[in-house]
């Protein structure tokens, strides 16, 4: 990353959308998360957005998504007043913002990570610029990641390349509940090389919330077994990373995915997010593991769409398994083919 042209009070940033492995479920206080979590910025799905600040007009925030003004400006709104407290520069400017997506809205990849991360990768830059910082630093992504945490949690994870953990864990003493930290070192190099095929289910419009499922576990009858499996499976998939051990990963990630979705039927009230074909894709896949041997496992966000996570070893087999026998179960036949990511881009025009 390059620093910023003196006197420019503007910035743009390309920012991944990031898959869980361990999931964050459940909130304490302002955006923190009840339990650590760890995951993987994708590749080919991000969000490109520029921070223009100006004097002109009354209008605190013009929010264009895809070339249109957008509702969501309003959300932008809130979320700027909250981080006033931090960076009192905000209150002295009006914001002309433009965000674009690589994948299409009803693709049903989750766009608040990759745009809350794009956002604040360019609030981060704006903020050393104008307080004359060096970019670059440690101190510049953590920053970043707090600020994208504020927007959305999940966002936290999206600022960095490959693997990171958002959360208190005794795995890491610089794990935090307030930004991300990224896993640089020691990951077996297999783990470089895993591949997402995302398995459109259904892109309609969620029946609840994230928001919904996160408040249902402050009172959740299993939240404090939810919490120690998390830790118990994030300490388990760690060293997975670590020794390069696909079985590990796969009965971690799935154990994960399910427990997920468990917590969804079980809280009060329950909600049930996985369609017949979700069920489906996930018993194809198991039977192709049991199978071939080949180590393939699915993960879930709160959605029905499945993540098919392999490795680019097999990467032949897979796809045509999935031309074979999972495309008849997605909607219109759609699947997205992603890839472990390389992280968040600066970009110059
Ligand atoms: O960041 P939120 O509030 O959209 O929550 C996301 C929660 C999951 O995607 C289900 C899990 C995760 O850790 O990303």
């Amino acid at each position: 990353m390059t620093g910023l042209a003196k006197h420019t009070h503007w910035s743009k940033w390309k920012c991944p959308s990031n898959i869980a492995l361990v999931k964050y479920w459940g909130k304490r206080d302002f955006q923190k998360p009840m339990n650590p979590s760890l995951s993987f910025v994708l590749q080919n799905a991000f969000t490109e957005t520029s921070v223009e600040l100006h004097k002109e007009g009354d209008q605190k925030v013009e929010f264009y998504f895809e070339g249109e003004i957008s509702a969501f400006g309003s959300r932008i709104e809130k979320y700027l007043d909250h981080i006033s407290t931090k960076f009192p520069w905000v209150n002295r400017y009006n914001f002309r913002i433009h965000s674009h997506n690589s994948f299409p809205h009803s693709a049903g990849i989750a766009s608040s990570a990759s745009s809350f991360g794009a956002l604040a990768l360019c609030l981060t830059e704006l903020d050393f610029a104008l307080l004359g910082k060096e970019p670059d630093t440690h101190e510049f992504w953590q920053k970043a990641s707090e600020l994208a945490r504020i927007g959305s949690g999940s966002a936290c994870r999206s600022v960095y390349s490959g693997f990171s953990i958002w959360g208190n864990t005794q795995l890491f003493e610089s794990s935090s509940d307030d930004h991300a930290i990224a896993l640089t070192e020691g990951v077996h190099r297999v783990f470089y090389g895993l591949r997402d095929a995302i398995l459109m289910v259904d892109s309609g419009t969620k029946e609840v919330s994230s928001s919904v499922g996160h408040k249902l576990m402050d009172e959740h009858f299993y939240q404090r077994s939810r919490i120690a499996q998390a830790h118990e499976n994030i300490n388990e998939l760690y060293l997975a990373l670590l020794t390069g051990d696909p079985e590990k990963f796969v009965a971690v990630v799935e154990n994960e995915a399910l427990s997920l979705h468990a917590m969804m039927m079980t809280s009060n009230p329950s909600f049930l997010l996985l369609k017949p074909n979700s069920l489906e894709l996930i018993n194809r896949i198991r039977r192709f593991r049991e199978k071939t041997q080949i180590p393939v496992c699915f993960t879930i966000d709160a959605g029905p769409n499945i993540h098919l996570l392999y490795f680019q070893e097999n990467e032949m087999d897979v796809k045509a398994f999935i031309e074979r026998e999972l495309l008849a179960f997605c909607e219109n036949g759609k699947w997205i083919d992603d890839q472990i990511g390389r992280g968040p881009e600066r970009l110059i025009n």
